[in-house]
């Protein structure tokens, strides 16, 4: 088993703190271990917790169309979120719990993927990494943070639900594309 791997079997078992009391399964999060493209969004939603994989929700369709559309697979690249299980009633994440969940797990996970980009989906996700950043202000806007390179998109439920969120969400993909080419 990789050190990914067993990070996983950890997630799954996981009880440090209690949205483990919710969940139907916790969402290590997947895709290759070499992959040079890591998505992070903010926790499993009912579909994700339901099938213990991330994005598989209408946002995630979403989200791997527009990425499709500019040649991204979702076999390309690695998905995951800040917490791995659901927060009750698609609640946002809490602070302790993004720390827990974030030191344990998903600096774990980033250190052994070694992305060249993070793309980080929606405020919580990007505030991980920089927390001063208003997400409106410096979404599609590469940012570069303790020798990472930070990609901040919108989260894509909330590019669902207003029309000129989604298109930003789409220009900003493409921008992601054009950024990886060069
Ligand atoms: N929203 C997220 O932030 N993550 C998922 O996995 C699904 C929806």
């Amino acid at each position: 088993m990789s050190e990914l791997e067993s990070v996983a079997r950890r997630i799954l078992n996981c009880t440090l703190c209690d949205l483990c009391q919710g969940r139907t399964h916790a969402v290590p999060g997947e895709g290759p271990e070499q992959a040079r493209i890591m998505l992070i969004g903010e926790g499993p939603g009912a579909q994700e917790d339901l099938q213990g994989r991330p994005f598989v929700g209408a946002s995630g369709q979403f989200m791997m169309e527009t990425l499709a559309t500019v040649g991204l697979r979702r076999q390309d690249v690695f998905i995951t979120n800040l917490v791995k299980c659901r927060p009750p009633g698609n609640r946002d994440p809490q602070p302790d719990e993004i720390l827990m969940c974030g030191d344990t797990y998903l600096n774990l996970q980033i250190e052994l993927i070694d992305p060249q980009i993070i793309v980080t989906l929606g405020r919580f996700s990007l505030g991980r990494f920089v927390p001063q950043a208003s997400i409106s202000r410096v979404h599609g806007q590469p940012q570069h943070v303790g020798g990472r390179l930070i990609y901040p998109l919108l989260h894509p439920a909330a590019a669902l639900r207003r029309p000129e969120w989604r298109q930003a969400f789409q220009v900003d993909v493409q921008r992601l594309a054009d950024f990886i080419k060069n």
